[in-house]
């Protein structure tokens, strides 16, 4: 998506040579045109799926899959990382993140996922894919149908986008990321 990595050029930072700090548009300040035309460019890429429902997690990915469900015209559902006093019935994975070293807790109320979804998955970066196989195994567990994953920017020097591919998930990257050696950010073609 050209508006996408435009924007990631001129506005993204090279925080160290395996993280890109773009917080400034999207994942702190968000800008809302921006993330309006990742929406329609998600409509675009998955639109012959029939999908009913958004699915992806807090915080960051909120935004993006508000964006995704407005262009839909679906609703969002975000996973929850602290499990909320009032919900008992709920879907649960456990997702271990690579950059923080530590595992976390998702969940899904079950009053929000079931059998009869089609849903599409949004996230804003991928890197090891552990939270994209956290919210699959709530959606095996509901018996929805995971559709495909839509990700913002996809890191292609990590291991998530091959170990996904090659599961047979249909993903779509806006950006892929081939390096960030040298505090450069080269993109995949
Ligand atoms: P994985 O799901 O692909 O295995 O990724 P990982 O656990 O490593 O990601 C942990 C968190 O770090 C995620 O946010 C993810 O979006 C974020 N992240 C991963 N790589 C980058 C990067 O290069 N730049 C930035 N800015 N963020 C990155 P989270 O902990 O779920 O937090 P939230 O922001 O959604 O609340
Ligand atoms: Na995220
Ligand atoms: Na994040």
């Amino acid at each position: 998506m050209k508006e996408l990595k435009d924007y990631i050029k001129l506005h993204g930072k090279v925080a160290n040579s395996s993280t890109l700090k773009v917080d400034s548009f999207i994942n702190h300040q968000i800008d809302p045109k921006l993330m309006m035309a990742i929406g329609e460019e998600f409509k675009k890429r998955f639109q012959d799926k029939n999908i009913n429902k958004v699915l992806t997690i807090e915080a960051s990915g909120i935004a993006i899959g508000l964006a995704t469900a407005f262009a839909f015209n679906v609703p969002l559902v975000f996973a929850k990382k602290k499990k909320p006093s009032t919900m008992n019935d709920m879907y649960n994975a456990t997702v271990y993140s690579f950059t923080k070293k530590e595992s976390y807790n998702v969940c899904v109320s079950k009053e929000f996922l079931n059998e009869n979804d089609k849903v599409l998955v949004v996230d804003d970066f991928l890197a090891m894919g552990n939270a994209l196989v956290g919210l699959k195994e709530i959606l095996n567990e509901a018996g929805a149908e995971f559709v495909g994953a839509g990700i913002v920017i996809e890191k292609g020097f990590q291991e998530g986008g091959k170990f996904l591919r090659e599961n047979g998930i249909h993903l779509e990257s806006l950006a892929i990321i081939d390096s960030l050696e040298n505090n450069t950010i080269k993109f995949k073609d």
